[in-house]
């Protein structure tokens, strides 16, 4: 079976003020519908920085993504785009939803440009909201949302587009144990059914014993974790 998503010898640096820093090279790794990878490492070490190339949100430096086997890392801004609201679905390490737009506007923004009418734009959001618990939420904005309900919002505007690549930073990072637990069995349906991969980035409040695979960056690169 082909992997869903293949990464080759991939790198990042930044550069600031004239200086080069180097987040990681040679970062390679592969994953499968139904697996559940966990990537584990201290504050730093480039765990959102790696979520953001595989999401296209920012390019490598250097090596090789490939999604469904085709090469997606010398796509367009606009191409990635439309990979991302056709196949991925992204959980910010702090939400990022929109201040402005109460929860229904949010999980309906990800809808957009994709040829589907208002109507069912509004429909799909509002089951899903509904099925997260958020049926009496619809119409509030995050700030007037508990931290586990914005959290809520930003996993209904993942799964609304029904992703098979499912890339969460830090997903149960700001709530207490139990909501943290809700979160992971909102996800996980989705991978045990083999229907999406997902990707974890955590620096350890992440439940391990969840993952299928764990794999730790340190020092530059990635290596799999001793379990
Ligand atoms: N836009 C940027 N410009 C320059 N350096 C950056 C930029 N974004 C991140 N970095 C640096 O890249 C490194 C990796 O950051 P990243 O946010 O990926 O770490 P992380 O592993 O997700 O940490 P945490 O566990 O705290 O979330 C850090 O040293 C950070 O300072
Ligand atoms: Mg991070």
């Amino acid at each position: 079976m082909e992997p869903l998503l293949r990464v080759e010898k991939l790198s990042k640096s930044y550069h600031t003020r004239g200086h080069e820093v180097k987040v990681f090279t040679d970062v390679s790794f592969a994953v499968n519908a139904g697996e559940l990878l966990l990537i584990t490492g201290r504050s730093g070490v480039g765990k959102s920085t790696l979520l953001g190339l595989l999401s296209g949100l920012d390019r490598a430096s250097g090596g090789s993504i490939f999604f469904q086997e085709k090469e997606v890392t010398g796509l367009s801004l606009a191409e990635l785009a439309e990979l991302r609201a056709s196949s991925i679905g992204m959980i910010f390490q702090n939400f990022n939803l929109i201040p402005g737009w109460n929860a229904r506007e949010n999980v309906e923004a990800v809808l957009m440009h994709r040829g589907i009418s208002a109507t069912e734009r509004q429909k799909r959001a509002v089951e899903i909201l509904r099925e997260l618990g958020l049926a009496d939420r619809l119409e509030n904005l995050p700030a007037e949302l508990s931290v586990g309900q914005q959290q809520r919002v930003a996993i209904a505007r993942t799964l609304v587009n029904d992703p098979v690549l499912i890339l969460a930073d830090e997903p149960t990072g700001d709530v207490d144990p139990e909501t943290a637990a809700e979160i992971v069995e909102l996800l996980l349906p989705r991978v045990k059914s083999g229907r999406a991969a997902m990707i974890v980035a955590s620096h350890g409040l992440f439940d391990s014993s969840l993952a299928t695979r764990i794999v730790c960056l340190k020092d530059g690169s990635l290596s799999e974790a001793a379990q």
